[in-house]
């Protein structure tokens, strides 16, 4: 049988939820990353100190828990009580004062900048980009070394939501040239054009946005468990991903956006944004890059490129996968993955 080996995979861009919510689903990434950066987008968001600590130590006491239910994880393999998963944590942008920047540096590893209404738990981001008003917060940010991860959609029509965002992408990497900016979750060609526009604009991509276009999600049947934003776009979009998470560009990371919502609120009539990929992202990965004959940048993709961007030293994990059948789960308690009931070609087979 085929094998494949990662080391301390990371997850760039990952919403961990609160609550009973996190307690259910934290230990699934904490299983197979050695860490993640975790979104700040929780009800209220992550905007204090005091909010931030507090949603760590819940967090590191989520991923310590032994699994309440273990045969809810004998799917996934033998469970240990890992300790070895490190949240990176983000902080929810708005205009902050130095001081207060100076003071939580050391406890994060970004800011997340949301427009205002734009996606789940995102009223409280950015009305308009008004440069004059983000440069104290944002020149603080370059000089303290704080990348800045934005969700780089505007208010447009659906299709053209991120395309129209690229003027604003390009008016920060030139007005803030030392400021570290991550496009978070590309889905268009027009993104990756950008990319190599300036030396200061790195990008994360999902698997699921590797993997599917408009057609998967609403092309037949809707599937809401294939629905999120930014909405899946057209093939060459999709084929202009590829080509750069396939060869490992080394501006871009992994960051699965894994976010899970309660069935009911997924097969409902008015359907929450956000596919739970958490548990099977790993397993794609491998199918996809072996499929393309491109395993050997899988590595520099999951977790080298990532380390360098943002200086990350994560423990050590060896997620070891292999070339077999593997039936995704119809359920974890009660959030639908990608795929849910569907057979993948790739299985983990051990965690070191
Ligand atoms: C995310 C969520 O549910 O928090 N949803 C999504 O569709 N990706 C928010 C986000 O990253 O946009
Ligand atoms: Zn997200």
């Amino acid at each position: 049988m085929k094998h494949h080996t990662l080391l301390m995979p990371l997850d760039m861009h990952l919403h961990l939820r609160d609550g009973i919510m996190l307690e259910n689903i934290a230990l699934l990434s904490a299983y197979s990353f050695s860490g993640a950066l975790v979104m700040p987008n929780l009800v209220p968001p992550v905007r204090s100190k005091e909010e931030l600590l507090a949603y760590k130590a819940r967090i590191s006491q989520a991923v310590g828990m032994e699994a309440a239910d273990e045969d809810e994880f004998e799917e996934i393999g033998e469970f240990s009580d890992n300790g070895g998963f490190e949240p990176y944590m983000t902080l929810f942008y708005q205009n902050y004062d130095k001081v207060f920047l100076a003071e939580i540096a050391e406890e994060i590893t970004a800011i997340k900048l949301y427009p205002a209404g734009i996606t789940t738990n995102s009223e409280g981001g950015v009305k308009n980009f008004d440069l004059n008003e983000m440069r104290p917060t944002l020149e603080a940010m370059a000089e303290l070394n704080i990348p800045l991860c934005v969700h780089g959609e505007t208010d447009g029509f659906v299709m053209d939501r991120e395309a129209e965002f690229m003027n604003i992408y390009d008016a920060l990497a030139t007005n803030f040239p030392k400021l570290k900016i991550i496009m978070e979750h590309i889905t268009t060609k027009a993104a990756v054009e950008m990319l190599d526009k300036h030396p200061n604009l790195f990008a994360t991509i999902t698997v699921h946005h590797l993997l599917m276009t408009l057609d998967d999600v609403a092309g037949g049947m809707l599937k809401p468990h294939l629905f999120c934003k930014p909405i899946a776009k057209r093939p060459q979009d999709r084929d202009a991903l590829l080509q750069i998470a396939l060869n490992a560009h080394p501006k871009v990371m992994f960051g699965s956006d894994s976010a899970p919502h309660p069935r009911d609120k997924k097969e409902s009539c008015g359907c929450a944004a956000g596919i739970f990929t958490a548990p099977i992202a790993l397993q794609l990965l491998c199918e996809l890059f072996d499929k393309h004959g491109k395993l050997e940048n899988l590595q520099a993709f999951v977790s080298d490129n990532a380390q360098s961007i943002y200086s990350l030293c994560p423990e050590f994990k060896e997620v070891i996968l292999a070339k077999r059948p593997f039936k995704v789960p119809e359920d974890y308690k009660g959030v639908v993955p990608m795929y849910a009931g569907e057979t993948i070609g790739w299985a983990i087979e051990d965690v070191n």
